[in-house]
């Protein structure tokens, strides 16, 4: 029985048994949650795919579906990645990050385009335990119980191993300094082209198991000892092993002409000195990254990575050194101008949604079908190119040039301009600054 209730220490209302209604059913008992029950089913069904299989396998890649949530999917034609063309798929809402990036794109492949390696590809896992005793106990014991563990995850490591994969190194590591009892397994992986989450967790969650039993039948061990606490098993986000660099580079004098006020060498500097700043306040460098991640997570998500893994990481890395800083640099070698970003990207090409979703197949075949070491200097080249966007646009123009004249759509959507009233109003703030008052003025007196 399906009821909405209250309890004694609270008068919101709560669901019980969602998850076992009709999506048919889920749908009318939320409708009444919205001020007009019938508009609001009306916008939820009008997003679902007409073909009902195309539907069905949106609503299995999550839980209690109601609808398809639309973001645009675009291209970035002309990058020059390691003297290859791409044209780069991007699922993005923010206007002008496509824009950013086919145009830093369009520059740099008539200056060389992007050089970009991968550095490492390795990825960790970690069991956590809480365990009473003497470490060197542990330590004697390691040896046979890595070969313990590594033979017990036999069964899901077998086709890892065989695509060149699989587990690399096994390490106990001695936490008690920093809490009482703690100690880490911590296992390198390399997952080859897949993401890998789902094998390192496995593998993870089976050596917990193996550990505990190994513990508590091992005779080097007193009663004490053999009582061992698995806390929890599961793989670590940040991947500063799993890296990737891209890099532009060219002279000086290349720029000059990049903007009307100011000639190669300034635009340079201040280019640089914007880099720089990045690096040493917190505040700008969070932003500085965002313009990074633009790029990064669109295509990110059009090929079906896991876009908050590569953000946690790519965060985390830029700390690194204890301080939240750029993950780009700049060096000015005589004439010569060299930019770069250095990220942690843990992507992959095969399993997940990378398969399942018709679009991330689709991105993935206009990328070439790459295997996940390639699509990691794609996926730096785009961040590059987009901070190089950001920055150029910030030292010229300022950013909301560009910006508004991208978003003077979304506002003329805003107040159901017409095909018509979006021509004319677009050729109308050609040579204008857009605000949204100003917009808003100009649709009324049209309509007036
Ligand atoms: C906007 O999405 C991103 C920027 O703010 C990045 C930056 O400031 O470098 C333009």
């Amino acid at each position: 029985m399906i009821t909405e209730y209250t309890t004694q220490q609270s008068d919101q209302k709560f669901i019980k048994g969602f998850s076992k209604l009709s999506k048919k059913q889920k749908i009318e008992l939320i409708s009444k949650y919205f001020k007009n029950p019938a508009y609001a089913i009306e916008i939820l069904k009008r997003y679902h795919h007409e073909d009902a299989d195309t539907q069905k396998l949106f609503d299995e890649f999550s839980e209690n579906t109601l609808s398809n949530f639309y973001f645009p999917f675009g291209v970035a034609p002309n990058f020059v990645i390691n003297h290859k063309n791409y044209v780069i798929p991007m699922v993005i809402e923010e206007s002008s990050v496509v824009a950013a990036a086919s145009s830093s794109a369009k520059f740099w492949s008539d200056r060389g385009g992007f050089r970009s390696m991968v550095l490492s590809t390795t990825k960790i896992g970690q069991v956590h335990f809480s365990w009473k005793g003497h470490r060197e106990k542990l330590e004697k014991v390691m040896p046979r119980l890595k070969e313990e563990l590594i033979a017990g995850s036999d069964h899901i490591t077998i086709n890892m191993n065989r695509r060149g994969g699989g587990i690399r190194e096994i390490e106990l590591v001695d936490m008690t300094s920093y809490m009482e009892n703690y100690y880490q397994l911590k296992v390198n992986f390399e997952t080859v082209d897949s993401m890998g989450a789902n094998f390192i967790n496995s593998c993870l969650e089976e050596f917990a198991s193996i550990l505990k039993t190994f513990i508590a039948n091992h005779e080097l061990f007193n009663d004490d000892e053999k009582d061992i606490s698995i806390i929890m098993a599961i793989l670590s986000n940040y991947t500063p092993d799993c890296l990737v660099r891209a890099e532009v580079e060219c002279d000086i004098t290349e720029f000059d002409g990049i903007d009307a006020a100011m000639d190669g060498h300034e635009f340079a500097w201040k280019f640089d000195r914007a880099v720089r700043i990045a690096q040493i306040d917190p505040h700008r460098a969070t932003t500085h990254n965002k313009g990074i991640f633009n790029g990064i997570d669109s295509v990110a998500l059009a090929t079906g990575n896991d876009f908050r893994a590569i953000e946690a990481s790519g965060h985390t890395y830029a700390s690194r050194n204890g301080k939240y800083s750029s993950l780009t640099e700049v060096s000015i070698n005589g004439n010569t101008f060299n930019y770069s970003l250095e990220v942690p990207l843990a992507v992959g090409t095969i399993g997940g949604l990378t398969s399942l979703h018709p679009l991330a197949k689709l991105s993935l075949e206009l990328l070439g079908n790459p295997d996940a070491k390639e699509l990691m200097t794609i996926m730096a080249s785009v961040g590059l190119a987009n901070n190089f966007g950001a920055l150029k646009s910030l030292v010229t123009k300022g950013i909301q040039h560009g910006h508004m004249k991208m978003h003077l759509l979304n506002i003329l959507n805003h107040f159901g301009a017409t095909e018509e009233e979006k021509k004319e109003a677009v050729h109308y703030f050609a040579d204008k600054k857009v605000s949204f008052a100003r917009v808003a003025e100009y649709v009324a007196n049209k309509r007036k």
